[in-house]
């Protein structure tokens, strides 16, 4: 007897990474999502079946999340063209940062809370996966005292830096409307904090011209 998608195991963050590795040698799955707009990150979903759900996001002119989580989700993100930076939030320091390009790849657990910005002069496109599909994820911004607040929102709105009320959220809702709101910024580039899901060789930095670590 054949099992229900509803009882198929979750993947692991590691089993994801090696999908989307995968996956990103199998441009016939997700070419022709690929579109690029400069206004924003445009995000198709390649799939989403029993516990996996698959997208491919497009990044270009300094595209940016903020800070976030994906609520119960892990995943894992396989860079096919460009570059982006990741950081990781660190309580009482700088975030972590490193910088992935072409064929690198990286997973996370639940629990993380991780930003993604486009990095350099060339659009980028990424594969993602995530376990469960999301559904639910957290936004996050900072008071002025720097009081940190988390903002639960949908998988269908477009992430974004956060403002405290919310603004930039709601124009983002119909994916459309100017981003870069204000948010905790990475100050400079810096070692990566390595952790048990990321066994990735960081890529070569990648400095945008004239630019420096800083957005
Ligand atoms: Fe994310």
């Amino acid at each position: 007897m054949s099992a229900s998608p509803s009882v198929y195991p979750e993947p692991t963050p590691a089993e994801m990474r090696e999908l989307v590795t995968r996956i990103a040698a199998e441009p016939d799955s997700w070419r022709h999502l690929v579109r690029h707009d400069p206004d924003r990150r445009t995000y198709e979903q390649i799939s989403r079946d029993g516990p996996l759900g698959l997208w491919v996001i497009c990044w270009m002119n300094d595209h940016d999340t903020g800070f976030h989580d994906h609520d119960i989700s892990s995943g894992a993100i396989c860079v096919i063209d460009g570059a982006i930076k990741h950081e990781r939030l660190v309580i009482g320091g700088e975030p972590s940062v490193v910088i992935y390009g072409p064929g690198d790849s990286f997973c996370f657990d639940a629990s993380e809370v991780h930003r993604m910005s486009h990095w350099g002069d060339v659009p980028a496109v990424t594969i993602h996966a995530y376990s469960p599909p999301l559904w639910r994820m957290g936004a996050y911004a900072t008071d002025d005292d720097g009081t940190l607040h988390r903002h639960s929102i949908s998988y269908a709105e477009e992430l974004r830096p956060v403002l405290p009320d919310r603004r930039d959220l709601r124009a983002s809702s119909t994916l459309s409307g100017t981003p870069k709101a204000a948010t905790a910024d990475a100050s400079a580039i810096k070692a990566p904090g390595r952790r048990s899901t990321d066994t990735s060789s960081p890529s070569r930095s990648k400095p945008k011209s004239g630019g420096s670590a800083t957005r």
